[in-house]
């Protein structure tokens, strides 16, 4: 626990950043089991805004525990660290006014509720994706054989198999990659932030 610390108010409001930048941030945080397609969605969502001239960036599950979450397990306590680290990061992004995409499993419904909390309190719009595909798909899917693994017991808690997801209840969007084409879901993402003018 941090102590004797003081918060540094800098020279630029948020307000006057955006003004500069000519671009607000938020957060789109796709949530769903492994192989729903949050990363592929994620990555089609980011190379589009770029080509709109949309700063953005992508955080990804697996990407991050390379690095910044590389102490990071997959029990509970773990992945409770993991979110809040990563709800903290995006904050941070989005607040610099990028268009952050975080594509975590993110399992628990109140860590997902939590990040919401902590950017909206900054005033930061915060966009829950639920990537939802049935477990029948994303085994038969299991394009890095981790399905088959959990189910052999070589991987232990595994979400949907031996660990559990906690499906969003009120997500702005609920893309159902099960029936979708990640093209058709991509654009049912890009019509909702630019019915909202987040992008042009
Ligand atoms: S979490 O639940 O949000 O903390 O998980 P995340 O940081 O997104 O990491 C998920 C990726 O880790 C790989 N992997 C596992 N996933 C779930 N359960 C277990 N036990 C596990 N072990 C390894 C897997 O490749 C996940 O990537 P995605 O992109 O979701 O398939």
């Amino acid at each position: 626990m941090s102590t004797n610390i003081t918060w540094h108010e800098g020279a630029v409001t948020q307000i006057e950043r955006q003004q500069l930048l000519g671009q607000k941030g938020l957060t789109l945080w796709f949530t769903g089991l492994s192989a729903s397609g949050k990363s592929t969605l994620a990555c089609v969502l980011e190379q589009h805004l770029l080509h709109c001239g949309i700063a953005s960036y992508r955080l990804d599950g697996d990407n991050i525990r390379h690095g910044l979450n590389k102490d990071m397990g997959f029990g509970p306590k773990d992945r409770v660290e993991n979110i809040r680290r990563i709800a903290e990061v995006a904050k941070l992004f989005a607040d610099a006014t990028l268009i952050t995409l975080v594509s975590f499993i993110s399992p628990y419904r109140e860590d997902r509720d939590a990040a919401r909390k902590l950017h909206e309190e900054s005033g930061i719009p915060f966009i829950e994706i639920y990537v939802d595909a049935p477990l029948e798909i994303v085994e038969q899917r299991d394009p890095k054989g981790l399905y088959k693994k959990a189910k052999a017991g070589e991987i232990k808690e595994f979400t949907g198999i031996s660990a559990p997801y906690e499906a969003p209840t009120s997500p702005e969007l609920h893309i159902r990659t099960g029936e979708l084409s990640i093209e058709d879901g991509a654009k049912l993402i890009v019509d909702y932030l630019t019915e909202r003018g987040y992008c042009k």
